[in-house]
């Protein structure tokens, strides 16, 4: 069994990861400090699974740490989550984000090439993208300067990696882009566990339709879409985990010891906000207390992905709809909030 290391594991998508690994025989080991995330996850995952992986609670700033994990366990491959996501945060905070992910990012590339260990898949972002003049977005448009510190760690963290490629180590990575991954494992034992107030959509309208939360506000009304409400690319969280195993099995099928590509992951659709919320009120049977508001300060306009390359190199297609992510994100909030 292939042993596979997850930085973030305990995280919202690295714990979805976990799963899909599982089903396809890959011997998941977690690596993750718990800033922001709860050792609750481990027994959601002992209840898909029956198993207990295992788990190394430390910081990736902390090579001494990867060593330990390199040298007592033969690691085949990296799936690379840990990083601080908050794009206001990162505002107020930037050499908080720049030290977390790029000078992590750093150090398991260090001890990844100095243990020789060969795959690693990046968790990159559309944010890369900015507002893209064409839609929908192929890997082809250019990298806009990124809006906040956060955006700019995967700039810099998708150059980091294309470099060391280049500099002749064994070292084959994919950074997948993600578009906006959403709901949650539908058995509703893992899901996304915001912290505070939620920043995103979809944990802002379960929060909400719960009763966490008097209402949410739908960030502008008079955007150059149909609705007048922005358009994102809203993926299932199960599908981006398939993508990441699917990625991984697409690295080590390639013969050349020195690989570096980048790719989307979504949907290929665009959804509004309010198709959001529609959308969760026919799943949910619940009407969501939500007004509009003005614009949120560096919201794009409207993004969605070109999914041709990932659905072809990685032979990879969703499967899940924008309803059935809204079902199982309030199906996951039901449980949390024991509803
Ligand atoms: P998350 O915060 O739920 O998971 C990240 C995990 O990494 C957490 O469990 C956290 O405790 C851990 N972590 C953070 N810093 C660490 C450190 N220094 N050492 C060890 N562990 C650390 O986030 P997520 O939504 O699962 O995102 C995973 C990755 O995907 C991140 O790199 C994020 O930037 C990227 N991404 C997320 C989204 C999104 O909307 N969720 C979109 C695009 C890209
Ligand atoms: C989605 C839509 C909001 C909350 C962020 C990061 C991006 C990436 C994904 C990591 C937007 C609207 C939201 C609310 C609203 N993360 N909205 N009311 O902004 O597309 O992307 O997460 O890489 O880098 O920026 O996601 O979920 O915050 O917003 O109307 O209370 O919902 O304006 O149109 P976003 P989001």
């Amino acid at each position: 069994m292939k042993n596979i290391l997850v930085t973030g594991g305990a995280g919202y998508i690295g714990s979805h990861v976990i799963v899909r690994l599982h089903e396809e025989g890959y011997n998941a080991i977690i690596l993750d400090d718990f800033s922001n995330s709860n050792k609750s996850v481990l027994k959601g995952l002992h209840k898909i699974t029956g198993k207990d992986f295992r788990v190394y609670e430390g910081d990736i700033l902390d090579i001494s740490l990867f060593e330990k994990i390199f040298h007592e366990n033969q690691i085949e491959g990296v799936i690379h989550f840990a990083a601080k996501k908050a794009v206001g945060e990162s505002v107020d905070n930037p050499l908080l984000y720049y030290k977390n992910n790029v000078t992590g990012l750093i150090t398991l590339l260090e001890s990844m090439t100095e243990n020789k260990i060969k795959n690693l898949v990046f968790s990159s972002s559309c944010t890369v993208y900015g507002q893209p003049d064409s839609l929908p977005v192929t890997e082809d448009s250019p990298i806009r300067p990124a809006n906040s510190p956060y955006g700019n760690t995967k700039q810099i963290g998708e150059e980091m990696i294309e470099d060391t490629v280049k500099s002749g180590a064994f070292l084959r990575s994919i950074a997948l882009r993600y578009f906006n991954p959403i709901g949650a494992h539908p058995s509703g034992e893992i899901g996304e566990l915001p912290l505070g107030i939620p920043n995103n959509l979809v944990p802002f309208i379960t929060q909400t339709a719960a009763g966490l939360r008097d209402s949410l506000t739908v960030f502008g009304q008079d955007y150059n879409t149909q609705d007048g409400t922005c358009i994102r690319d809203y993926i299932h969280v199960m599908d981006l985990a398939d993508a990441h195993v699917q990625c991984l099995k697409y690295l080590e099928n390639i013969n050349n010891p020195n690989h570096f590509d980048f790719m989307n992951i979504g949907t290929g659709t665009g959804s509004t906000v309010l198709d959001a919320i529609s959308s969760f009120e026919n799943q949910s049977g619940k009407k969501l207390n939500y007004q509009l508001g003005p614009r949120r300060p560096g919201d794009v306009e409207k993004i969605y992905a070109q999914v041709d390359k990932s659905v072809e190199l990685l032979n990879w297609r969703t499967q899940f709809t924008l309803d059935d992510a809204m079902r199982d994100a309030w199906n996951w909030q039901k449980k949390l909030s024991s509803i």
